[in-house]
């Protein structure tokens, strides 16, 4: 008889759980693969784009609807836009002035503001695993070129030759210095799970031509990404050295935080100053609801959102 109504009570804790996961009015996720000026890309190449963030975005909408954590769906959709060559980050990385890529990345989570980034790294698949990796199994929170490949190794996170990041095209780019101000290609996420926890992540290959070891916002807390619970979480992309100098990710969540501004008038505010320094870029945002902002000053900012009425938004230029 006990063990009838441990079954009981154990499956209808289940259902309820599942009920409330499936429920959630709050599962929210935002995603970009970069600012900047599409127009020299092909019709197939934009449709690549599209249904890539389309992908990321309903793979991490899946993994918190099955309880998973935002941070899990932040990780994968990332996985995803770095395994595709289409963006500037993971195997599509621009290349150095030196022909090499060196990829930046980092992740954070709102619930504890733990944070984890990489910088200048050039044999890791997936920066943003070893960014995952550093936030919850080191006592740090950035590590940079050897030492963050030595701990990619150490901690069995895939490593490959350079020929897997390999592109003819973005190599002559580098090569004839042409396109040197082309930041689009980031890749960043932003998501919301249904326990309230928000997380925010961004990867790169910075910018085509850069000196070697430079290192834009991507990989630095509070610039390229921040995440807070209660408030609000960002990912950035465009000119690094600007959103550095103006902390653009905190700065946005600071004005939410302290000043109450809503999400779009505080991205709005932040992307405006950067425009009056001279500087390009955009960013994604996700309040404490899940409400977005995908607020951009280039003439476009590819980008996705999907949450819990099932549909999902892609768009690439402001009226497309
Ligand atoms: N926002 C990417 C970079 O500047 O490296």
């Amino acid at each position: 008889m006990l063990h009838i109504i441990k079954k009981i009570l154990i499956n209808f804790f289940l259902f309820f759980s599942l009920f409330l996961i499936s429920n959630s009015k709050d599962i929210s996720i935002v995603i970009h693969g970069g600012a900047g000026w599409f127009a020299s890309m092909t019709e197939e190449e934009i449709d690549g784009i599209e249904k890539a963030l389309s992908k990321a975005a309903g793979l991490g909408y899946e993994i918190m609807l099955e309880g998973g954590t935002s941070l899990d769906a932040v990780e994968k959709a990332i996985i995803i836009l770095e395994d595709n060559p289409l963006f500037n980050a993971g195997r599509g990385s621009v290349y150095t002035s030196e022909l090499i890529q060196e990829m930046d990345a980092s992740i954070m989570d709102g619930s504890d503001l733990n944070a984890g980034a990489v910088a200048s790294i050039t044999n890791v698949k997936n920066p943003i695993k070893l960014a995952r990796y550093v936030l919850e199994e080191t006592d740090h929170v950035m590590f940079s070129s050897n030492g963050a490949e030595r701990l990619a190794i150490e901690a069995g996170i895939e490593t490959v030759s350079p020929s897997y990041f390999y592109s003819e095209e973005k190599l002559q780019r580098a090569k004839n210095k042409i396109n040197t101000n082309s930041k689009k290609g980031t890749v960043g996420v932003v998501a919301l799970d249904a326990y309230g926890n928000i997380a925010a992540g961004t990867s790169t290959g910075g910018m085509t031509n850069k000196t070697p070891g430079r290192i834009g916002d991507s990989p630095i807390i509070g610039a390229g990404t921040w995440a807070e619970n209660g408030v609000c979480g960002v990912s950035g992309t465009g000119h690094g050295e600007y959103f550095i100098r103006l902390n653009v990710a905190k700065e946005i969540c600071v004005l939410m935080k302290y000043k109450n501004l809503e999400v779009k008038k505080a991205a709005q505010l932040v992307i405006d100053r950067l425009k009056s320094m001279g500087a390009d870029g955009g960013v994604i945002v996700l309040d404490n609801k899940g409400t977005p902002a995908m607020i951009f000053n280039t003439p476009a900012m590819a980008r996705a959102y999907k949450n819990s009425t099932d549909y999902t938004f892609v768009r690439i230029y402001k009226d497309h």
